[in-house]
């Protein structure tokens, strides 16, 4: 053990501590020998604090000692606070007006030349930052990161508090809760062929809360899905669940639009407005492409499927007469666009199934297009009123079927705001999509899948064509979006038994698989379920997004590869065969 104890951290030393003697310990930053003098910036979580080895204060037997300091050795040191000489005061560092003039010194540990330099600042590839975590870590832009997430979360965790929410953990050793991914399963030692699920959430235990009692529940809770990962997703990953009785729609909204408010004062220093926008699911496919919408800025789309049926365009006028649509999109400003730059538009709606890119040049005295020629004065003037235009405008259309004029306008709109700079990281739009369909169909297994979870409200209303439209009824579930992203999903639960068999029923679950699978909570319907909802917001993608940052992983301590495995540790990896014999399990 040292001799040294610390008595300051590297950020807390001021001016007017000059003159005392302390001890700090941490790692060696960098070193800048001067003229017999040897400077080393010691650096902590708190901060960086110059340290000074002069023969003529600490002798020549220490300064020699200190000679032998390498980056990132660990030590501790004892010396006097002094004000540094005028002129070299250093304004980027808040100790940056001392030094301290060391007499004492102890090497704590020593390291060895790391495989990238500890800087905020680095170039160094994903890989190897994730292989030596606890290097990367160490930088000064990550302990940030984890430190404002650490304050989100107690902030989080008051407000919950004061209002009422009980924080109560649920099993990760559990059966499936479908949320739409595959589950991580856990064999059953004591059960051979037997299997715990992973929780995609913790939807059914939630709701079970509810059932119980307990009026208002949060977790901020690991959630595990074998997905598909994309930048935003994590094989396990974190949210905010909360769940309440005796509400509605509105309560969820309003208690969450409360906690953000309060987040973005204390965290942020911000004034958000509320009430947030509302935006039906309906509206957002159509103006946005997809549901969840961007609101930094304008462009919406719009519809001309009525004009295209009346040109000699046969592009257009076969797909409006097929049932198709045809849409665009006024990029406003954008008339000036190079044959490179419209080029690179069509392929990126390419990407998405287009198979091509329409476009008009607004000028002052008409549309000007390779095309124009297919549309009459009286044409032209129609889409210029319903594209709004003015002189200067670029018009882009897609004609398709609609899924893929909505993808690929929508990927059109988000490439033009990153073009023309209009996507800011520093404005936060939130937004409510509401009026969620409850089903959608699924092309490919031919059957119904809930664009929510089953367990999410019917609205009462339609009830009576459940069984007979399927597709047009409508879910008491709402998104939140932040910039685009979803940052979280809710809905005004079913808690009748009847209802909840009848959902069950639709998307293909029969009585029989239902009481398997979810007999529990089947069964807790029946006695004395009140009305409730909730919403969970996913944590990792939320704090990214504060703090402008576009991957999740730089926000999470020790996250996971595209390919799901952890570099630091190797998972997953292979198991030794006596463990597999006592689960009952071969590889095959
Ligand atoms: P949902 O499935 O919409 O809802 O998830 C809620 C939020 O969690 C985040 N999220 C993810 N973040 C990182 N990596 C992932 N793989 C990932 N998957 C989801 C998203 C998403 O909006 N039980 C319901 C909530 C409820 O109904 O109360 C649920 O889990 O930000
Ligand atoms: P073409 O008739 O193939 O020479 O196409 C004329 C213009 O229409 C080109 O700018 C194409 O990119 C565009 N175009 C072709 N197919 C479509 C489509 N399905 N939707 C929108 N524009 C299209």
């Amino acid at each position: 053990m040292s001799n040294l104890k610390r008595t300051h951290t590297c950020g807390e030393l001021r001016k007017s501590d000059a003159g005392i003697e302390v001890v700090l310990a941490g790692w060696v930053d960098s070193r800048r020998d001067h003229g017999g003098l040897i400077f080393i910036d010691l650096r902590d979580r708190y901060g960086i604090t110059q340290i000074v080895f002069n023969p003529d204060y600490g002798g020549t037997e220490l300064h020699k000692h200190a000679s032998e300091l390498r980056s990132e050795y660990v030590i501790a040191v004892k010396g006097k606070v002094t004000e540094r000489p005028a002129g070299t005061a250093n304004p980027n560092l808040q100790t940056g007006e001392i030094e301290l003039l060391v007499n004492e010194m102890e090497i704590l540990n020593r390291a060895e030349l790391t495989p990238f330099e500890i800087t905020s600042n680095t170039d160094v590839s994903l890989e190897l930052r994730l292989k030596h975590r606890y290097l990367d870590l160490r930088r000064g832009e990550m302990q940030k990161h984890l430190l404002f997430r650490h304050k989100l979360c107690q902030i989080i965790r008051q407000f919950l508090d004061k209002n009422n929410f009980v924080d109560i953990e649920t099993p990760f050793l559990t059966k499936s809760t479908p949320e739409g991914a595959r589950d991580y399963l856990v064999p059953s030692r004591i059960n051979p062929g037997n299997f715990y699920a992973l929780p995609q959430s913790p939807q059914l235990f939630k709701q079970i809360l509810m059932i119980a009692g307990f009026d208002r529940y949060f977790q901020i809770v690991r959630c595990f899905r074998d997905e598909d990962l994309r930048s935003q997703r994590q094989p396990e990953f974190t949210q905010l669940d909360l769940e309440m009785s005796f509400v509605d729609e509105n309560d969820i909204i309003n208690i969450i639009e409360s906690l953000l408010v309060e987040i973005f004062d204390k965290l942020m220093g911000k004034r958000l407005k509320t009430p947030f926008p509302r935006i039906t699911y309906d509206d957002a496919m159509a103006l946005y492409g997809c549901d969840a919408p961007d609101l930094r800025f304008g462009m919406t789309i719009k519809d001309i499927t009525d004009i295209g049926k009346q040109t000699d365009f046969k592009v257009f006028k076969d797909v409006a007469q097929s049932g198709g649509l045809v849409r665009g999109i006024n990029a406003t400003g954008c008339a000036g666009f190079s044959r490179k730059e419209i080029d690179e538009l069509t392929a990126l709606v390419g990407q998405f199934g287009a198979k091509g890119l329409a476009w008009f040049k607004v000028e002052e005295n008409g549309l000007s297009s390779p095309i124009a020629k297919f549309f009459t004065q009286e044409l032209q003037t129609n889409i210029k009123n319903r594209m709004e235009v003015k002189p200067g405008d670029l018009l882009l259309f897609v004609a398709d079927k609609a899924s893929v004029v909505r993808q690929s306008l929508a990927q059109l709109r988000l490439n033009l705001g990153r073009r023309l700079g209009l996507m800011k990281k520093d404005a936060f739009n939130f937004s409510w999509v509401v009026d969620f369909p409850l089903l959608e169909f699924n092309e490919e297994l031919g059957r119904y899948d809930s664009l929510h979870h089953p367990f999410t409200s019917p609205k009462p209303e339609h009830l009576s064509i459940l069984e007979e439209k399927p597709l047009m009824v409508k879910a008491r579930a709402y998104d939140i979006v932040l910039n685009g992203i979803e940052l979280g999903g809710g809905s005004i639960r079913i808690h009748d038994t009847e209802v909840q068999k009848r959902v069950f029923r639709l998307l293909n679950i029969d009585d029989v698989s239902a009481q398997k699978k979810f007999g529990f909570l089947l069964d807790a319907l029946k006695y004395g379920a009140p009305p409730h909802g909730g919403i969970a917001l996913g944590l990792d993608r939320f704090t990214a997004l504060l703090l402008g940052l576009d991957d999740i992983r730089e926000v999470i301590a020790f996250p996971k590869t595209q390919r799901a495995t952890c570099l630091m540790t190797n998972a997953p990896s292979e198991v030794d065969g006596q463990q597999l014999k006592e689960l009952g399990i071969a590889i095959k």
